[in-house]
This record gives C-alpha cells, sequence and structure tokens, in this order.
C-alpha cells in the first residue's frame, strides 16, 4: 500500500459514522488479545454491511467467518428485532471474543453461531437469506458459491470480500489467487447475478441475485 493510499484509508475510516460501544470493544479485545487482527472487517466493510441491511429491510444474513465478531455485532444491530444471523466459524478463541462482544451490544438472541468446518456446515444449511456475507476460507471460495447460490432468495446480495487478495488475481501466482479469481469470473459470467466490484480495503464485491 502506498503512503497515500493508507492514508486515504485513514482518512475513510476517519470519516465512516462513529462505531457503537460494542464495536469498539470487539475491536480492542480482537488488537489486546490475539497476534493477528488484520481479519476484522472494520469500518468500512461492516458500515456498508449495515447500511445494505437498513435500506435492503434485510431480516436473514448468512456470515461465512466471523472471527471475533465485528461484522456479526455490526450486521445484527442494524437488524430489525425480528432479524437474524447465522454465522460460521471454526476457532474457539475468536468466538469467545465475538460472544462477549454480542452481550455488550444486546444481540446475543439474534446470532446463531454454527462452530465446525464451513465447509461441511453449508452442506446442510438449509432455509433463504436475504444477504449472504463471504469471508472465510478464500480457496473454497468457487465452491460456497456453488453450494450457497440456491440459499440465496430472488433480489438478495451476496456480499465477498477479499476479492482482490492483495493484487494476487493479477498475478495468479498461488492456489488462493487463482482461486478467487475463478469465482470473480463465476460471478461476472453468471446472468442470475447483476454484480459490481469495489476497491474498498481488499476488494469487495456485491452482487445481486436477479
Ligand atoms: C477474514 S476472517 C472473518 C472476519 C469477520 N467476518 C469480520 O468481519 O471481522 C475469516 C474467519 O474465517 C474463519 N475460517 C477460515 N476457514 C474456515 C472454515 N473452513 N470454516 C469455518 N471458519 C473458517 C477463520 O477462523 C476466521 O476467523
Amino acid at each position: 500500500m502506498t503512503d497515500t493510499t493508507a492514508l486515504l484509508q485513514k482518512y475513510a475510516d476517519q470519516h465512516c459514522s462513529e462505531e457503537s460501544d460494542a464495536l469498539k470493544f470487539i475491536a480492542k479485545a480482537t488488537h489486546e488479545e490475539l497476534q493477528y487482527a488484520d481479519m476484522l472487517s472494520g469500518k468500512q466493510v461492516a458500515g456498508l454491511l449495515r447500511l445494505l441491511i437498513q435500506t435492503g429491510g434485510f431480516k436473514s444474513v448468512l456470515e461465512v467467518g466471523m472471527f471475533t465478531g465485528y461484522a456479526t455485532t455490526a450486521m445484527a444491530e442494524a437488524l430489525p428485532a425480528d432479524g437474524h444471523i447465522t454465522t460460521l466459524e471454526m476457532n474457539t478463541l475468536y468466538a469467545g471474543i465475538a460472544a462477549r462482544g454480542f452481550k455488550v451490544a444486546g444481540v446475543e438472541d439474534k446470532i446463531t453461531v454454527i462452530m465446525g468446518s464451513a465447509r461441511e456446515t453449508v452442506l446442510n444449511i438449509e432455509g433463504s437469506f436475504d444477504l449472504i456475507f463471504l469471508d472465510a476460507d478464500k480457496q473454497w471460495y468457487p465452491e460456497y458459491y456453488r453450494v450457497l447460490k440456491p440459499r440465496l432468495r430472488s433480489g438478495g446480495l451476496l456480499v465477498s470480500d477479499n476479492v482482490f487478495w492483495y493484487g494476487g488475481v493479477l498475478e495468479l501466482e498461488d492456489r488462493k489467487s487463482r482461486a478467487i479469481h475463478a469465482f470473480n469470473e463465476m460471478l461476472h459470467e453468471d446472468e442470475d447475478m447483476e454484480v459490481v466490484m469495489l476497491g474498498i480495503r481488499d476488494g469487495l464485491s456485491i452482487a445481486r441475485k436477479r
């Protein structure tokens, strides 16, 4: 990242709306208790998810990859009282921080956490979702897309993070870069989907199922 890009990212964060106390709690705990906090989605991505949920009047969300629950909490705060998020995670340390954050936010009742490998979990996911946030296990993105597309309701959104893979999609030198590129191509070529790819952070695509 060039100096100007880094400064603009900071500037963008500074001009997003203030985080709730629960989101501040999760960000602080993540930075203090874990060696790597860079997986946390942050104000731009989580803020956009909130706006999409609010403007779309969405009620049912599936998140693949919860980490410490930053985006989960942001989305839960934006959902109406009868809204619900199912989120998938396999790391109990991360899930412990998330659980504390959900309590601070008072959103525990809106969230179901399914622990274990999301590759397995998605095979048994039922129902239909207004929004699916894909944010884990990047080399499996094409497979998640194949399995979860039928679970996205017509008019619903698939939001996928890290679609640039830190520039790797331009060089295609490693497995994850090739998988993410394959996923981006699948979405682009799928006539059922209307896609916009944004340069937020490490790339975020938003696809609406027609
Ligand atoms: C980028 S982080 C998610 C960030 C989170 N959505 C947020 O907004 O802060 C990816 C998470 O997916 C989890 N993960 C990776 N592979 C997984 C798998 N196969 N099954 C379940 N969770 C997985 C990791 O443990 C990590 O917590």
